[in-house]
């Protein structure tokens, strides 16, 4: 399974890279809205930022909701740097700009899936990944994870290659009931990755093994 951070945040993004553990990042228009990234040069400016930091791919999300105006901003995006991946709404138009990428070899993320038949519909287009979110189906008393379930089990018995990338993580067990599940990617943000370092039983081992070996010197 892999790992992308889910920020626009530079100073956290290195943090994850630094660790070792990270294959790629993911943004939207809120989080780089929170990081103050604003007006398009500094927009652009700032996805190659990211691409220098991290070696997998960067979701850089499109703005327009029309067919040509995906296709305008989907290609300037590509264009930035070949680590780009062009975001794209599960929206009709969306659709069809999926499926004209994927004929141009240009990589995307069909973000804001909430239904098997969402998935299905861009595994059709061609999607390299599909993005379901789960925090925010939770939100609303549904069952996220028989989501991601779902979707694998039905992209398995297809043989459809689109990658299943769970997003809206808020905490580490999403993280390890998503792998448990069989999703290929998992995209967070750093308080949930550094989470899954904690154990009280850890921090209690080592403590006792240091004062022991202090003992012994
Ligand atoms: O990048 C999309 C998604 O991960 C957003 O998460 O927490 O705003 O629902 P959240």
């Amino acid at each position: 399974m892999k790992f992308f951070i889910d920020t626009a945040n530079l100073d956290q993004i290195r943090e994850a890279n630094d660790l070792g553990i990270l294959d790629g990042v993911t943004t939207n228009p809120s989080l780089m809205a929170k990081e103050g990234i604003k007006g398009k040069e500094n927009i652009l400016n700032h996805y190659v930022d990211i691409c220098n930091i991290v070696e997998g791919d960067v979701s850089a999300e499109v703005l327009a909701t029309d067919f040509e105006g995906i296709v305008r901003e989907g290609e300037a995006l590509a264009a930035l740097h070949s680590q780009i991946v062009v975001k794209v709404p599960m929206i009709k138009e969306g659709i069809k700009a999926i499926k004209y990428f994927s004929n141009k070899g240009i990589k995307t993320n069909c973000t804001l899936v909430f239904s098997p038949g969402q998935a299905i519909l861009a595994a059709k287009a061609g999607a390299t990944y599909v993005s379901p979110f789960l925090g925010r189906l939770d939100d609303i008393s549904t069952d996220s994870l028989t989501l991601i379930h779902q979707i694998v089990n039905i992209y398995s018995i297809h043989g459809f290659e689109t990658q299943v990338l769970a997003a809206s993580i808020r905490h580490p067990m999403h993280i390890v009931a998503c792998a448990e599940a069989g999703a290929d990617v998992v995209t967070c943000p750093l308080d949930p990755i550094l989470s899954l370092l904690k154990h009280p039983l850890t921090d209690i081992g080592l403590e006792k093994f240091l004062a022991d070996a202090k003992k012994g010197q």
